[in-house]
């Protein structure tokens, strides 16, 4: 089953915990939370304080995705405050050492590659990460159109003989998600496709039923 994560970048931000609360009545399995620091993508977004108080609410692991030039700044911040999974971009390096301290805290962890970044980036650590996150659009924003030349990386990573998640993220749509499935996905972001759907869980049982 295709474990489903809305982000909740394209929650109301006025309503986040009403949002929350009902992507998780809807039946998703994580919560995705893209923090951005108007460096790595020209955007800014979230912070600790909003992982502290989701985990309040959260029965369900908590997915942060550092967009950041320098995600160790931070790091035990984020996992102190109760991240489940943490995941930094192979562009922003000292990968190793991230990876290390975030399995230290007792997270799992996760590579993020850009579109534009080949599948090799990713390679060393491959045994060290608990997930890939192969980015469908250009970092930063939501509500935009999925590049489909990612679905060949995500078949390279799976044909490698990488066995832990792979996950996408931008641009996932219901009619898209069987085509990353049967090349290897596992954890489907979703934002604008989720939070603008008037019967979510609905949609969740219909994409969590995908073979
Ligand atoms: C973009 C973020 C995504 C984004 C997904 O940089 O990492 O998580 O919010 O939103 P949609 O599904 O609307 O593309
Ligand atoms: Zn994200």
């Amino acid at each position: 089953m295709i474990k489903i994560a809305p982000s909740i970048l394209a929650a109301d931000p006025l309503n986040l915990e009403r949002d929350v609360r009902r992507a998780i009545d809807a039946g998703c399995d994580w919560i995705h939370v893209d923090v951005m620091d108007a460096h790595f993508v020209p955007n800014l977004a979230y912070s600790p304080d909003t992982v502290r108080r989701l985990k309040e609410i959260c029965p369900i692991p908590i997915d942060v995705h550092l967009m950041m030039d320098n995600p160790g700044r931070l790091l035990d911040t984020f996992l102190e405050a109760g991240a489940s999974n943490v995941t930094i971009h192979a562009e922003a390096g000292n990968v190793s050492s991230l990876l290390r301290r975030i399995h230290q805290a007792g997270a799992a962890a996760g590579v993020a590659l850009r579109p534009g970044t080949p599948a090799d980036e990713v390679k060393p650590y491959l045994e060290d990460a608990d997930l890939i996150l192969a980015m469908t659009v250009e970092p930063g924003f939501g509500g935009q159109k999925l590049d489909e030349g990612v679905v060949r990386k995500i078949r390279e990573l799976r044909e490698s003989g990488y066995s832990g998640e792979i996950e996408a993220d931008g641009g996932i749509r219901e009619d898209n998600l069987h085509m990353l499935k049967e090349n290897g996905l596992t954890v489907a972001v979703m934002g604008t496709a989720l939070f603008r759907n008037e019967d979510m869980k609905a949609a969740i049982s219909r994409m969590h039923g995908i073979k």
